[in-house]
């Protein structure tokens, strides 16, 4: 059965942004237990370059491209280095945001727009390019990590909120438009996952209690194991086990 499974990814080609984060990294590796073929992008080389020979160690094909999504040029770079490194497209993952801790009256427009311009609209412009290069592929999958802040309000995060809101909203558009040419489109809404971001974010949360970045990496396995079946699962919320149950 694994055998299988492994064959089934098998050199599919992948874009993972914020491939230097704390979620970032774990699902990289868990991409290249699959030997998947990754264009790792970031904007920190050592990290990048680091995480490119732990893929290959475990299996996986890997390139980085230093690309700074607040820069439209990022697009453009981190789909062309693709192409010229792989030749073609099959998933797309939308996985660089960034947090904020701010309360609602002392938010700026500076905050608010670097904040969108990462989480919303950078994504957004990304597929948008790579769609057509997804859409030549028999496995095109676009998996967007949204939060469960999409779904519920939390304090100081009103921004990180409507910005992850704005992507499911833009994800379900896209799915709309394009499930009759074969692209999935998937969204992952966690809550507090224990990573770098989450301990600045929300210095009140104890890592054993939160979700391990496996878990994320796992839910995007899953989902891609299960590409070649009829049946689609649009959006993944999870939760930590001490938080009331449901999105
Ligand atoms: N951790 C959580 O509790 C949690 C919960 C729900 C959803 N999420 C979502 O999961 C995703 C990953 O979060 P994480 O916890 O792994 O955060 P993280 O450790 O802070 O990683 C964030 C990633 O985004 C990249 N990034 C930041 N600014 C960028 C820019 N201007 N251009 C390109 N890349 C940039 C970072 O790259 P650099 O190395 O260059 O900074 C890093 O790779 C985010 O979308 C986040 O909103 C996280």
């Amino acid at each position: 059965m694994n055998t299988l499974r492994n064959n089934y990814l098998k050199d599919k080609v992948v874009i993972l942004t914020g491939a230097s984060g704390g979620i970032g990294q774990v699902i990289a590796k868990a991409l290249a237990t699959r030997n998947m073929r990754l264009m790792l992008a970031g904007r920190n080389p050592d990290k990048l370059q680091q995480l490119a020979e732990s893929v290959k160690a475990i299996g996986g094909e890997a390139e980085i491209c230093i690309a700074n999504l607040y820069n439209k040029e990022a697009i453009d770079l981190i789909i062309d280095a693709t192409l010229e490194a792989f030749g073609c497209l099959d998933i797309l993952i939308n996985n660089a945001g960034i947090a904020q801790n701010t309360a609602f009256e002392d938010v700026t427009v500076e905050e608010y727009d670097r904040i969108f311009t990462l989480n919303t609209k950078a994504s957004y412009f990304l597929t948008q390019k790579a769609l057509p290069h997804l859409l030549k592929s028999d496995f095109a999958t676009v998996i967007n990590i949204a939060s469960v802040v999409a779904h519920k309000g939390y304090v100081q995060q009103s921004v990180y909120s409507s910005s992850k809101s704005a992507l499911l909203g833009w994800s379900k558009s896209l799915a709309a438009e394009y499930y009759k040419k074969n692209l999935r489109v998937h969204v992952i809404s966690p809550g507090g996952v224990y990573t770098e971001m989450v301990a600045l974010a929300r210095p009140d949360l104890m890592p054993d209690e939160m979700i391990q970045p496996e878990i994320i990496a796992d839910t995007i396995l899953f989902l891609l194991e299960h590409r070649h079946t009829n049946a689609v699962i649009d959006e993944i919320g999870i939760h930590r086990a001490n938080k009331e149950p449901f999105l």
